[in-house]
C-alpha cells in the first residue's frame, strides 16, 4: 500500500480518488483536516476499502511510527502542507511548522521504517515529495522558464517553508541514502481547489455578484496546470523516477492573472448567464449584466513574485510525461465542475462542511 498525507485537500483529494480509480492498491491517508482539508472531496470513495482515512498530524512522530509499523508502506506521496500564499504572510508559523517541522517528521519515520526492510522491499521504498515552482522565486519578462537547476530564491513565507522542506528531502537521500523523489509544480487548477485561491475564487464570487479582487496590476502570471495532470505526473515519477533527482511538472501555459479573471468571467457569461440567474451587484445593488464587471483592483500582495514559467522539458524526455488537457479544456471542466457542485461550495463558504464530517464521522 501507499501512504498519502494531505489527501483530504485539494490536489491530495484528486490524487486519492484518481489513484482508486486507477489500480486497486490500498491507500493511507493522513490528514489533520485543517480549514483546507474536508472530507467531502473523498465522499464518492464512502464504503470502498481501498482508502484508509486517518485523521492525524505529521508532526505527531508517535503516530508516524504507528502508521509505518502497522501499514509497512511501499512508498509515501507528501502532499501535506500549509499551501496559501496570503496566509503565510500573515501567519507564517504554521508554515514552518506543517512544511518544516512535518516534513522532518515525516522523513525520519520513512526513514526508520525504510531500515527495517531488506534487499528488493528496500531497493523498491519511495518518499516522493511534492512541491512548487514558488522555490524558484520570480522572473523577469524574458527570462528563461525554471528548470530543475534553477537556484532557490524563495520570497514568501510558504515558498521559503517549502524550499526548507525541499532540502531536508533532498538531504536525506545525500546522507542517509534514502530513495526520495522530489516534484517542483506550477499553479494547480480544478475540482476541489479551496475557494481562497484565484480561480475558485472568482467563480465563487462571480455567482455571488461580488468583487473580483484582482492585486496590484493584474500582470502577474503563472504557469497553470490542470490538477489531473499534476496527478498523473506524480504518478509518473514514483512510477519510473530515478532517485535523489527532482522533476519540473507544469502545464505550458503562462498566464496573466487578469486574462484568468476575464476567461472565467466570459465562460460564466456563457454556462452560466448573470442575467438569468438575477444576479446582483452586491457594491452598487444593481443587476450584473457581463460578470467581467466585478472586477476591481486592490492593493497588491507583498513581496508578490511577478512571473512563474515552468520548464517541463525533463520529465517529457525521461519520463514521457506531458499534460492532456489545454488550458481552454481544462478551465471549462473547472467552470462547469463548480457549477455542477453548488452544494459543495456551500458547504465550504459557510463551513457546514465540518459540521458533515462531525455528523457523518463523529468527533
Ligand atoms: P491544500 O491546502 O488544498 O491541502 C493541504 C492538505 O494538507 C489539507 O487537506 C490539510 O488538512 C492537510 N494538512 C495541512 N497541515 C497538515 C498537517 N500538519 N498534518 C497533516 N495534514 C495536514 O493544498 P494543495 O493545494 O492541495 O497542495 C498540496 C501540496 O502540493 C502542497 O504541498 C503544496 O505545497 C503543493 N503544491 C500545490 C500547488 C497548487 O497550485 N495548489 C502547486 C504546486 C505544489
Ligand atoms: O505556483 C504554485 C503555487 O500556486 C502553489 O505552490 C501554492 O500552494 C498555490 O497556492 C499557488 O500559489 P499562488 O500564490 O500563485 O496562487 P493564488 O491562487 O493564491 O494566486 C494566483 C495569482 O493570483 C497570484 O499572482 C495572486 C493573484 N491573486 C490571488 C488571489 C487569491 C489575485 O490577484 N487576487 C486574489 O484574490
Amino acid at each position: 500500500m501507499i501512504l498519502i498525507t494531505g489527501g483530504a485537500g485539494f490536489i491530495g483529494s484528486n490524487f486519492v480518488l484518481h489513484w482508486c480509480a486507477l489500480n486497486d492498491e490500498p491507500v493511507v491517508n493522513l490528514d489533520a483536516l485543517t480549514y483546507a482539508g474536508n472530507r467531502a472531496n473523498l465522499q464518492s470513495l464512502e464504503g470502498n476499502d481501498q482508502q484508509r482515512f486517518v485523521h492525524g498530524n505529521i508532526c505527531d512522530a508517535a503516530l508516524l511510527a504507528k502508521i509505518f509499523s502497522q501499514h509497512r508502506p511501499r512508498a509515501v506521496v507528501h502532499f501535506a502542507a500549509e499551501s496559501h500564499v496570503d496566509r503565510s504572510i500573515t501567519g507564517p508559523e504554521a508554515f514552518v511548522e506543517t512544511n518544516v517541522v512535518g516534513t522532518f517528521r515525516l522523513l525520519e519515520a520513512a526513514r526508520a521504517h525504510w531500515n527495517t526492510l531488506q534487499g528488493a522491499d528496500k531497493a523498491a521504498f519511495r518518499f516522493l515529495h511534492v512541491s512548487t515552482d514558488e522555490v524558484y522565486g520570480t522572473l523577469a519578462p524574458t527570462d528563461p522558464a525554471f528548470t530543475e537547476n534553477t537556484p532557490y530564491a524563495p520570497n514568501s513565507p510558504y515558498s521559503a517553508s517549502k524550499a526548507a522542506s525541499d532540502h531536508l528531502v533532498r538531504s536525506y537521500y545525500h546522507t542517509y541514502g534514502m530513495p526520495v523523489l522530489t516534484t517542483n509544480c506550477s499553479n494547480n487548477y480544478g475540482p476541489f481547489h479551496f475557494p481562497e485561491k484565484l480561480i475558485p475564487l472568482m467563480i465563487v464570487n462571480a455567482l455571488a455578484g461580488k468583487s473580483l479582487p484582482v492585486y496590484g496590476d493584474g500582470q502577474q502570471i503563472r504557469d497553470w496546470l490542470y490538477v489531473e495532470d499534476h496527478c498523473s505526473g506524480i504518478r509518473r515519477v514514483l512510477e519510473a523516477g530515478t532517485c535523489g533527482e527532482t522533476y519540473n511538472i507544469g502545464g505550458w501555459n503562462e498566464k496573466a492573472n487578469i486574462d484568468i479573471v476575464k476567461i472565467v468571467c466570459a465562460l460564466l457569461d456563457e454556462m452560466a448567464p448573470a442575467s438569468a440567474r438575477q444576479v446582483i451587484n452586491q457594491q452598487t445593488g444593481k443587476p450584473v449584466e457581463q460578470y467581467a464587471e466585478l472586477i476591481t483592483y486592490v492593493a497588491d500582495r507583498p513581496g508578490h513574485d511577478r512571473r512563474y514559467a515552468i520548464d517541463a522539458r525533463k520529465i517529457e524526455r525521461e519520463l514521457g510525461w506531458r499534460p492532456a488537457e489545454t488550458f481552454d479544456t481544462g478551465i471549462r471542466k473547472t467552470v462547469a465542475w463548480y457549477l455542477a457542485n453548488q452544494t459543495w461550495v456551500k458547504g465550504v463558504i459557510d463551513g457546514s462542511y465540518r459540521d458533515w464530517v462531525a455528523q457523518q464521522y463523529g468527533a
